[in-house]
């Protein structure tokens, strides 16, 4: 039997790093610290998955992304082989497959724009409706099998999107992602994605987290700051939507988590000339009073967080510095459509 299912994931940015895995759980996408993100309204990952029971001794999976195939061997292919692997640990079935993945993002791919984090959660999403097996599988448990993907995954999954917490959890269905508050929450915030950089960057998350986890001798405060402190002041600030109060911990802990690259060694950097001219237009802007946060994830474009009373001022800022500037703001999970790629 021959089977088409597509599903819709946006991307999320996260305002508390998730940046390693615990030592022994890394197949599981264990994170060493908990994390908390916004999902990002209009840019997304459409997914269709087709899938055909297996007729060879071997599982065949294509895939194409933003219209080109991609080889056996690329890093794209090689990183969905070991998620279909690593699920089929959870449900045997998924082996039994061939998959063909057609996916497309509206956005651009690996410059720090966690395209990762959905289209791994559509995969995972588009999974669910067609291997039987998982069929039945709450969302708890489909932000776990995202997670496998790319530990990211888990928090553009929740459908009610917003502001998501992904507990560290430590073992594999405690370690989920949960909306906290719904899409429109705070309807005057605004997300501005400012790009500096639209190439893919040169050390991919999911390695240079692993240097992290190995080199930086900071690397253990670091978690410990950020999951005991950090965590809960943030959690107090949006529970009070207290935009000054959230901005700070937010270019904080951007700042924390650039710093623990850093000190990785080889190091780290992923920001550039231009992050460094938004960071200094950012902090001018805020000198008489908080008006924007900036974070950035592994790459050098930013992401900033404002109100839109102040979006105007925002982008002026920001003209001149960011090549692209594009204005959007909480969103939805992720989701099933019935409109299939080709
Ligand atoms: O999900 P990954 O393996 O692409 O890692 C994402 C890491 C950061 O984007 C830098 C931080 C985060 O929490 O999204």
């Amino acid at each position: 039997m021959y089977m088409t299912t597509t599903a819709i994931a946006p991307t999320n940015i996260a305002i508390l790093k998730y940046w390693g895995k615990e030592p022994g759980k890394e197949e599981l996408s264990i994170p060493t610290k908990s994390s908390i993100s916004f999902t990002v309204s209009d840019l997304e990952t459409t997914t269709t998955l087709e899938s055909e029971k297996r007729k060879g001794a071997a599982q065949e999976i294509s895939l194409t992304l933003n219209g080109t195939r991609k080889a056996e061997v690329s890093s794209e292919h090689r990183y969905v082989d070991g998620f279909f692997r690593t699920v089929a640990r959870f449900f045997p079935s998924v082996s039994e497959y061939d998959f063909r993945i057609i996916s497309q993002n509206n956005f651009p791919t690996a410059a720090g724009f966690a395209s990762s984090a959905s289209g791994f959660a559509a995969l995972a999403k588009a999974l669910s409706g067609e291997v039987l097996e998982m069929g039945n599988l709450n969302e708890d448990r489909l932000s776990a099998i995202a997670r496998l993907g790319s530990g990211s995954a888990a928090r553009s999954i929740p459908g009610n999107g917003g502001i998501v917490l992904w507990q560290r959890g430590g073992s594999m269905w405690k370690s989920i992602a949960k909306s906290l508050y719904p899409h429109d929450y705070w309807p005057d915030l605004r997300i501005i994605y400012a790009t500096t950089d639209a190439g893919e960057k040169k050390v991919k998350s999911r390695e240079g987290m692993q240097v992290s986890v190995a080199t930086n001798p900071l690397y253990g405060s670091w978690v410990r700051y950020e999951e005991k402190f950090l965590k809960a002041a943030m959690l107090e600030a949006l529970e009070r939507r207290d935009f000054p109060a959230l901005s700070g911990l937010i270019m904080k802990a951007s700042n924390n988590f650039h710093q623990i690259c850093f000190g990785t060694y080889p190091m780290l950097r992923y920001l550039n000339e231009s992050s460094f001219r938004i960071i200094e237009a950012i902090e001018e802007l805020n000198a008489g009073g908080i008006k924007a946060a900036y974070t950035f994830d592994a790459g050098p474009n930013a992401v900033i967080f404002t109100l839109s009373k102040n979006e105007q001022e925002t982008r002026r800022a920001l003209s001149g510095i960011a090549r692209d500037i594009r204005v959007t703001k909480p969103g939805m999970g992720a989701r099933f459509s019935d409109k299939h790629l080709s």
